[in-house]
């Protein structure tokens, strides 16, 4: 039988995952878990790039992101989650990688930037600047194909990309150099209208959202601001609930936009229809949610499990690559 070839994707356990997250990156690897081998990694180092102040915050978010990919679809039979903490071989392989990176391409990567800045970072830590030479290692320890992430990732799947070339060149061929695999919307924006949806920006809308709370974030949501009366023509391409309807609502996006344009519709009907749609898609990841969460110890199990298996994995690379390196001396 011909080996299966493996996805590596995860995420930062600072909270609960969104559905910029769904449409970035999980609906993808839901999709293939059946054709990949597929790892998916809870980064809880990289999670303490930003919150080592209040690291407890990682301990409750670790098995929520857990319980938010198996509501929305993924099997943890199919698929091994793992914590990047237990895995040593991260942190070695870290540390060879950082020997092929320059400081100045890691200040130049789009989104240490934008994220230093959000952050409001005047000067940056080592290990925050330094974040996708450990991202690079999550992905090459298990030899990942694919990597399914959304837009902001692609800088950090790049320099991964780059790392690979340059250890296989300067040593042996024993990396593989992954491929990238963007969502079907590599970047939804927040409700604010900001270019990015995201936990740290406060413009989200979880996937644990009840349904009260979808309704109100979506009538918080930013519309053309040129439409003031139900009179207005709209112009949907400047409207954060166009964005989601064209994601979320794809059988009546045209319609809706034709509609907004000709002053068809107005901003408080298009709102409800994408809080019904929203609140259908979400409806059942509640459920599997509510039912996860009671159920602790199988999370953990998982966690667990997968873990002792990916450790295998991650010894056997790393002594390939102290091999191929010429440092492994006994
Ligand atoms: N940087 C990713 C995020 O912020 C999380 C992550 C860590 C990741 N290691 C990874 C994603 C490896 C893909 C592959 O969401």
């Amino acid at each position: 039988m011909e080996k299966k070839k493996r996805i590596l994707t995860g995420e930062r356990p600072t909270g609960r995952l969104h559905i910029g997250h769904y449409v970035g990156s999980l609906e993808n690897r839901i999709k293939l878990q059946n054709e990949y081998e597929t790892f998916i990694i809870v980064a809880d180092v990289q999670a303490l790039t930003t919150h080592f102040e209040k690291p407890e915050i990682l301990r409750n978010a670790v098995c929520d992101v857990v319980i938010d990919n198996i509501s929305t679809g993924i099997d943890p039979k199919k698929s091994t989650f793992f914590v990047q903490s237990m895995i040593p071989q991260i942190a070695e392989l870290t540390v060879f990688y950082s020997m092929l990176v320059t400081v100045n391409s890691l200040r130049h990567n789009p989104t240490i930037k934008t994220e230093a800045t959000q952050y409001g970072y005047k000067d940056m830590t080592y290990g925050f600047l330094g974040y996708p030479v450990s991202q690079a290692a999550d992905i090459t320890f298990c030899k990942a194909d694919l990597v399914p992430v959304g837009e902001d990732q692609v800088p950090h799947i790049e320099a991964a990309r780059k790392i690979v070339r340059r250890f296989n060149a300067l040593y042996k061929p024993v990396l593989i150099e992954p491929e990238i695999l963007l969502g079907n919307c590599p970047r939804l924006m927040g409700l604010d209208g900001n270019a990015k949806m995201g936990k740290s920006l406060n413009n989200c809308i979880y996937l644990s959202d009840s349904e009260e709370d979808v309704n109100i974030k979506v009538r918080s949501a930013v519309t053309d601001p040129n439409r003031i009366t139900l009179k207005d023509k709209g112009n949907p391409d400047v409207c954060v609930v166009y964005a989601y309807h064209k994601v979320f609502n794809t059988k009546e996006c045209k319609n809706i936009s034709e509609l907004c344009k000709n002053a068809g519709i107005g901003c408080v009907a298009c709102k409800k229809n994408l809080e019904s749609v929203l609140n259908v898609f979400l409806s059942p990841i509640r459920e599997k949610r509510m039912q996860l969460e009671e159920k602790q110890d199988y999370i953990k199990d998982i966690l667990m499990t997968g873990t002792e298996k990916v450790k295998g994995i991650a010894k056997q690379t790393l002594d390939e690559v102290r091999e191929a390196m010429s440092i492994k001396y006994f």
